[in-house]
């Protein structure tokens, strides 16, 4: 059976939902960052590390030979990439290209067809039983689950629950966290992203700036090693998009997070990336640090993909 979107044990809402819709109202010169943030800031050059954030053993990501169809729509054709520990890299490509599909599958919200994705030294959809690979059953993709964490483009925050149990509910159903301890660190890490005092709104009492923080506080309060941002800033507001890229630019530097982020944002990818993938029809067109990717393509596709990114 393909995982649901909203996958049995796992209560992350993966669909954008009605009720979690910015309300429209602007908060003015959103902060950049939360105190923490630059709290840690200091601490990370004084070498101290950010006690919330994951630090340490995360694993890297391989995509071998991976091949996704809807239908007749063959969206990943043997698709072959790596991202190393603790590496982060930008997926740019083409709308409808199959970069959140690439995500998805990472979060297993799309089944996979044919090949391979490691997560470490483990296969995501795949099980050793008796010296075979065979499907993963739901006992072995829960286990792998666990290691993935996604900020989705429309936030998809749990509409119907205030902020502090859309940040507890996670740790206490999938991890077996107690109450109190995902309590702790639900007001530690909004107090990271800036939102301390907003632990009892509602989702549609924020505006889309601040769900989106709320949306990455709640990935993080599930200990992800692995970090996945879908074009996190295209829902927002002009005036919002930098507070947010700031703060994860801070979060990606101040853990050793291994971090897979779709993102048109060049500033931004520059900012957060080790490595860019230029990705389209299924496959890595070419790859290379951001600088160069940005300022110097090899391959005309990358050069027309960029120049209509500019154009827009
Ligand atoms: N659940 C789905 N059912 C059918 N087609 C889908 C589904 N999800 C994505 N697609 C198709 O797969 C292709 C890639 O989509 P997507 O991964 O969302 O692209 P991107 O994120 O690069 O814009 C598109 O043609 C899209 O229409
Ligand atoms: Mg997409």
């Amino acid at each position: 059976m393909p995982p649901t979107d909203t996958t049995p044990d796992a209560p992350t809402p993966q669909e954008p939902e009605g009720g979690a819709k910015p309300d429209g109202t602007r908060e003015g010169a959103e902060s950049a960052v939360g105190k923490s943030v630059s709290t840690r800031k200091e601490d990370a050059a004084a070498g101290t590390p950010a006690a919330d954030l994951p630090q340490g053993g995360a694993p890297g990501i391989r995509f071998e030979k991976v091949v996704k169809r809807f239908g007749d729509n063959v969206v990943l054709r043997e698709l072959d990439f790596t991202v190393a520990p603790g590496e982060r890299v930008t997926l740019i490509g083409p709308s409808g290209s199959g970069k959140t599909t690439i995500l998805r599958l990472l979060m297993t919200l799309e089944k996979l067809d044919e090949g391979l994705i490691w997560i470490g030294d483990q296969t995501l959809w795949h099980m050793e039983r008796n010296g075979k690979r065979v499907p993963a059953n739901e006992k072995h993709l829960h286990e792998m689950r666990k290691q993935v964490g996604m900020v989705f483009q429309q936030f998809n925050l749990f509409p119907n629950m205030n902020v502090l149990r859309n940040l507890t509910e996670g740790p206490v159903r999938v991890l077996g966290v107690s109450k109190d301890e995902a309590v702790e660190r639900a007001r530690s890490l909004l107090d990271l992203v800036g939102l301390a005092d907003k632990i009892d709104a509602h989702p549609t009492q924020l505006s889309g700036g601040q769900q989106q923080r709320v949306a990455i506080a709640r990935a993080l309060a599930m200990q992800p090693k692995v970090l996945l941002l879908d074009e996190v800033t295209s829902a927002l507001d002009p005036e919002l998009v930098v507070g947010v890229q700031d703060l994860l630019r801070d979060i990606a530097r101040q853990s050793d997070l291994t971090l897979l982020c779709v993102t048109h944002e060049m500033a931004f990818a520059k900012d957060i990336s080790d490595r860019v993938l230029m990705f389209d029809q299924g496959q890595i067109v070419e790859e290379g640090p951001p600088d160069r990717i940005f300022g110097d393509p090899s391959e005309q596709r990358t050069r027309d993909f960029l120049q209509a990114v500019l154009a827009s």
